[in-house]
């Protein structure tokens, strides 16, 4: 039988959902006239209004339109489309394409989770970076191949990955409001 308890507190440290997040979530569910059967059109209407989908925001999602968290959850890990973690300022994308793998997608991608210290798929807490693969941007050629912020990276080498991080880190000091 399916169980919340098998729905994360969330997949992040920590998750300010607010009272206007919430209302938010409100207005597209009423737009959509709470219709379970348009699920992924309200669940990309979230997203694009958060940004991301929450799991506290899952949760209320669940309660309001009367679904087990698993199954909507289920949902949103099934499509690629659906972001579950905050996204970064910076979105640092490694291709691990075969064409890219043969010639050594694996130590760049470990390179970046090393010197970032996330796994891929995840953002640093401080929300800077944003760590991702993808597999074949058909930029064959350029590989091993890095995407950042949908600038086109090729020939990367893990020894080339500390300049390209200091270059994002020079706007860091505005990520504090
Ligand atoms: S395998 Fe990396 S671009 Fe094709």
């Amino acid at each position: 039988m399916p169980s919340s308890s098998a729905v994360p507190d969330s997949v992040e440290p920590e998750v300010v959902v607010t009272e206007e997040d919430l209302a938010r979530v409100d207005e597209i569910l009423k737009l959509h006239q709470h219709d379970r059967s348009e699920m992924v059109a309200i669940l990309l209407g979230v997203q694009d209004a958060l940004g991301y989908l929450p799991v506290p925001v899952l949760k209320h999602l669940a309660e309001r339109l009367e679904v087990s968290p698993i199954s909507l959850f289920g949902i949103v890990t099934f499509y690629t489309s659906f972001q579950l973690n905050p996204p970064g300022r910076h979105k640092c994308t490694v291709c691990m394409g075969t064409a890219c793998h043969v010639r050594g997608a694996v130590n760049v991608l470990k390179e970046f989770e090393r010197r970032l210290d996330i796994p891929a798929g995840s953002t640093t807490p401080d929300r800077h970076f944003q760590l991702e693969t993808v597999n074949c941007v058909g930029a064959c050629a350029m590989g091993p191949l890095v995407i950042v912020d949908d600038e086109y990276h090729g020939n990367i080498t893990p020894t080339k990955i500390p300049r390209l991080l200091r270059r994002l880190e020079r706007d860091k000091a505005e990520d504090v409001t």
